[in-house]
């Protein structure tokens, strides 16, 4: 029995690698997080390190996130190589009693440290956990390119990149009724980006980088993979649609978006819509 086959990693591993087959983690890029759950924690238990890695501070300060244990991507490791040596690219990080240290209890066998962006993430699991009541686990940064290409060209504006990607597929507003949020360029690492993403996450799933990528935050794997997949995929439909070189001719109107929600039975957010 290896600690990789507990289902929860081979659920974080396959994502990671169904994520670089996208095109979306070119070298380093990218991050993902999952917040543990208690029996997953006491499964990998007997496979964490006899010595513990030492107390290290997260820069942020996230006290109800005390105690909880992360998977967490290297920073400045491949998502290629995660399928290949999970034990040297990804890591279980312990969160101390305060919420201000983390600790790395198992991986990273070669060496190094959680994502450089662990800061925004553990912020970002935070407000989840608190606003969904425990349900949101995974969060996810990618390097979309389709929208990060939109960041240079559409106004950024939460409105500007919520109607935009609602009306480029028609399934949009019900698979992210609440829209997505957007944050202007900043530094990416640090602490300040970490408290404008986590605002953000107050009342969105979706984040936006300016000129950089995309967090999404979910439940699971799947629902937190296919929200940034279909984000994504709108984002590209759009850039197609500008690369035809006609402008916009038609689209799906505000009334129309607002006829989907009442059919599927969400709540856009109204202030989004003209
Ligand atoms: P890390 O390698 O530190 O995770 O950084 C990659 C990245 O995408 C930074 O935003
Ligand atoms: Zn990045």
């Amino acid at each position: 029995m290896s600690i990789l086959s507990l289902p929860f990693l081979e659920g974080y591993i396959r994502m990671a690698n169904d994520g670089f087959l996208q095109g979306w983690h070119e070298r380093n890029g990218g991050n993902l997080t999952y917040r543990m759950a208690e029996e997953e924690v006491a499964a990998a238990r007997p496979f964490f390190k006899p010595q513990p890695g030492d107390w290290t501070d997260i820069g942020v300060e996230v006290p109800g996130l005390a105690g909880e244990y992360f998977l967490a991507t290297g920073s400045g490791k491949y998502f290629r190589n995660v399928i290949l040596a999970p034990q040297d690219n990804i890591c279980i990080a312990e969160i101390d009693g305060t919420g201000r240290q983390y600790r790395v209890v198992w991986g990273l066998e070669a060496g190094g440290k959680p994502t450089s962006e662990f800061p925004t993430h553990l912020m970002n699991h935070s407000v989840k956990k608190r606003v969904t009541n425990g349900e949101h686990r995974v969060i996810y940064h990618a390097h979309t390119p389709s929208l990060i290409a939109l960041t240079y060209v559409l106004p950024l504006t939460d409105k500007a990149f919520s109607q935009v990607l609602w009306q480029s597929a028609t399934e949009c507003p019900v698979v992210f009724p609440g829209g997505v949020g957007v944050v202007e360029w900043m530094v990416p690492g640090g602490r300040d980006i970490a408290i404008a993403t986590s605002k953000l996450m107050e009342k969105y799933d979706v984040a936006v980088w300016a000129h950089h990528g995309l967090f999404c935050s979910g439940p699971d794997f799947d629902i937190t993979f296919g929200l940034m997949h279909t984000v994504e995929k709108s984002a590209d439909i759009y850039v197609r649609v500008l690369s035809c070189g006609q402008g916009v001719r038609q689209t799906i109107t505000s009334d129309n978006l607002r006829a989907i929600a009442r059919e599927f039975g969400v709540v856009l957010r109204e202030e989004l819509l003209d």
